[in-house]
């Protein structure tokens, strides 16, 4: 392994459209990082390239397709080695009972939290071994402490929770590091929103009264923290919650 593969400063970022990928990049590019921003928007993509200049480029792509992923990592590849992964592409959709919750939910969790990370994964992994990277998944606390009605969004996130788990243990002597972040709640502009099929009001009532939920930003510090350290430390897992969430059902709101 040459010398600049392994001090290159280079990261993937899925999910840079908005939210949390986005702040990611931003706080990245901000501490020198070159980044290449995945979504499938690529207006918002482009925005953001405007405003940060020639360290962010971006692919457009979908991670639940096999040929645009597979397009995507090509042309990142191309571009050069790369040091970091963050998967930030996911959602929830609904937030039904198990016993009435829409299949084709679940399936849209499962195939953009579960397989389309792990497709994301499976394509970076011998690239990230050249540079002895990272590799970094946004998970949640969903995946673990499950919740009434979030059936679908809890049981996606603790299987991208575990996948994380299981290729840590998997690649023990290998010099990848592969680091899981669980935040709680986080105020950003789209998640409920999307969550809840466009219902403002729904969406609204998840952060009402609630003296500062996280904000994106404050993942986006976890994130170039983790990073960050030594290529020798793994930070395993973060738990990440707004001092006022104890719990997902332990969650001060001001009256
Ligand atoms: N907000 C929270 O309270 C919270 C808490 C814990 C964990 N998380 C997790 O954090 C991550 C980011 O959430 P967020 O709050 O930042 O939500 P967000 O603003 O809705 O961001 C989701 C991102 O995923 C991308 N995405 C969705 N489907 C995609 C697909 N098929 N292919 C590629 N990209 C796709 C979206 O971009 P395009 O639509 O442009 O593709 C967008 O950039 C998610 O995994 C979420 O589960 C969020």
């Amino acid at each position: 392994m040459t010398e600049s593969k392994k001090t290159v400063k280079r990261a993937v970022v899925t999910g840079a459209s908005s939210g949390i990928g986005q702040a990611s990049v931003r706080a990245l590019v901000d501490k020198g990082w070159k980044v290449v921003g995945l979504a499938r928007r690529e207006d918002n993509l482009k925005a953001l390239a405007d405003q940060l200049g020639q360290n962010f480029t971006y692919e457009v792509c979908d991670v639940t397709d096999e040929d645009s992923t597979q397009a995507a990592v090509d042309a990142v590849l191309k571009g050069g080695p790369v040091k970091a992964l963050v998967n930030c592409a996911g959602a929830a959709f609904g937030k039904d009972p198990v016993a009435t919750s829409s299949l084709d939910d679940w399936r849209g969790m499962y195939e953009l939290n579960v397989i389309g990370t792990l497709r994301v994964i499976q394509k970076l992994l011998p690239a990230l071994k050249e540079s002895e990277g990272t590799v970094l998944v946004i998970s949640s606390t969903a995946g673990i402490e499950p919740y009434e009605g979030g059936g679908g969004y809890c049981a996606s996130k603790a299987a991208e929770r575990v996948m994380a788990r299981i290729l840590r243990l998997e690649l023990i002597g290998q010099p990848v590091r592969v680091v899981d972040i669980a935040p709680g709640l986080v105020h950003t502009d789209e998640f409920s929103l999307k969550r809840f099929g466009g219902d403002s009001d729904r969406a609204d009532a998840v952060y009402a009264g609630v003296p500062d939920p996280l904000t994106a930003d404050d993942i986006a510090g976890c994130v170039t923290w983790a990073l960050e350290q030594p290529d020798t430390v793994d930070i395993d897992q973060i738990v990440v919650r707004p001092r006022a969430e104890g719990s997902y059902t332990k969650l001060y709101r001001r009256s």
